[in-house]
């Protein structure tokens, strides 16, 4: 059956009912999981194309779940169409994969998730003879002084994951577009309704459906959003052909998942708060990243960008290095020490100071390390007290 007509409603209906339908099979008023590959061929196969990636045909080109989940992420985010792909990765790889041709220039933010950094710094460039400039996006004359004839797509983070650093997305817009390029902005850490990348001037926006967008910690998957033609090339080039397609199950599970994204983004938000506060009033917590903070260096950006706050993820760090971190980690008891962000509980993950990347992080980033922490629903005061005995216990 039909999907409603959804026209005009708020992020919140679209949020409920955006690509759910009733079964015409059954009657239920849930899309089931369609454990399929294949659906079957019309009478005459010779009148469709094998690569239609509109019509439920086989699974890596149009399963009936991950068609469901990419109407659902193509209105939330106010995209013309949407890819769903097996991780985050996935849809970061798709994107360049598409846009980038031997010999083209990407400018990349300097503070990007690591297997992006890897990914533009160096599979890239050695195996397809891309080249990379990594800049600072937060000063703007160093994004336009980097920029070169055959400069095809700039790609940021809007909050960068791990140092918070905040991307000025209009701001960036405007360099692509005189450029000649395309802004892509992975906006995982600040999903709708906290901030819609299309509406500021970007080209894309790309999530890892793993974190937020599901907020369960159950499933993975990534996601394109964007105008038709560029994600129609998507589909063609790095779905149907490279085939990092997401699985019905992880599809429906995200698809329930986002049921309740706007309000748990801010249930998320006002706990980080909180926690961001009561770390920076600490005394033996010597730095704490979290754009809600005044003395953030993007605070005011942040603010204008996001008016519901900049997400719940924040860095902080103390002064004894890596042994101090492990030894707070250890005496957690109920923040869960693991990776990934996003989800129901809340995570904490040790950063070291090794690696390349970390070469671009502001001090004391660089001399201490950090701990990156990622807050989820529980009560703030019960995550306030587990830290709070965690660090007395140090001491
Ligand atoms: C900002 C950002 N982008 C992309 C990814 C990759 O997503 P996935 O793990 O779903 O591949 C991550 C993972 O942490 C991330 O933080």
């Amino acid at each position: 059956m039909d999907e409603r007509d959804l026209s005009g409603t708020d992020l919140h209906t679209l949020a409920v009912h955006a690509g759910n339908s009733i079964d015409a099979g059954s009657g239920a008023i849930r899309t089931p999981i369609t454990m399929a590959n294949s659906y079957a061929l019309p009478d005459d196969p010779a009148s469709i194309s094998w690569s239609d990636t509109e019509t439920p045909l086989y699974t890596r080109n149009s399963g009936a779940n991950q068609l469901a989940l990419q109407r659902k992420l193509a209105l939330l985010e106010g995209g013309e169409d949407a890819v769903a792909l097996a991780s985050g990765v996935a849809a970061i790889h798709a994107v360049a994969f598409t846009l980038l041709r031997s010999g083209d220039h990407a400018i990349v933010s300097d503070t990007v998730y690591e297997a992006t950094f890897r990914l533009f710094g160096e599979l890239l460039p050695e195996r397809y003879g891309t080249a990379v400039t990594f800049v600072d996006v937060s000063d703007l004359d160093a994004v336009r002084a980097a920029v070169r004839p055959e400069t095809t797509l700039i790609h940021t983070e809007a909050i960068a994951n791990p140092t918070t650093k905040v991307a000025d997305v209009a701001a960036l817009a405007g360099i692509a577009r005189q450029a000649g390029a395309r802004l892509i902005v992975d906006s995982t850490f600040t999903p709708p309704p906290v901030f819609r990348p299309l509406e500021h001037g970007a080209d894309l926006v790309v999530h890892s459906l793993t974190k937020y967008i599901n907020g369960h910690g159950d499933a993975m998957g990534g996601a394109v959003i964007g105008g038709a033609e560029l994600i129609r090339q998507i589909k063609a080039d790095a779905m149907v052909d490279v085939g990092g397609v997401i699985s019905p199950f992880n599809a429906w599970l995200i698809s329930r998942g986002s049921i309740t994204l706007p309000l748990r983004i801010r249930q998320h938000i006002a706990s980080a708060r909180r926690v961001a506060e009561f770390l920076a009033a600490d005394p033996r917590v010597a730095l704490v990243a979290y754009p809600g903070l005044e003395h953030h260096p993007q605070h005011d950006l942040a603010a204008r960008q996001f008016a519901l706050g900049p997400g719940a993820v924040m860095a902080f760090a103390l002064t004894g290095g890596a042994e101090a971190h492990n030894a707070l980690v250890s005496r957690l008891r109920l923040i869960t020490s693991a990776v990934s962000l996003g989800h129901d509980e809340t995570l904490i993950v040790h950063v070291g100071t090794d690696g390349p990347r970390v070469a671009y992080y502001p001090q004391p980033f660089r001399e201490l390390g950090h701990l990156r922490l990622s807050i989820g629903l529980e009560s703030a005061d019960d995550l306030i007290a587990d830290l709070s005995q965690a660090l007395d216990a140090l001491s």
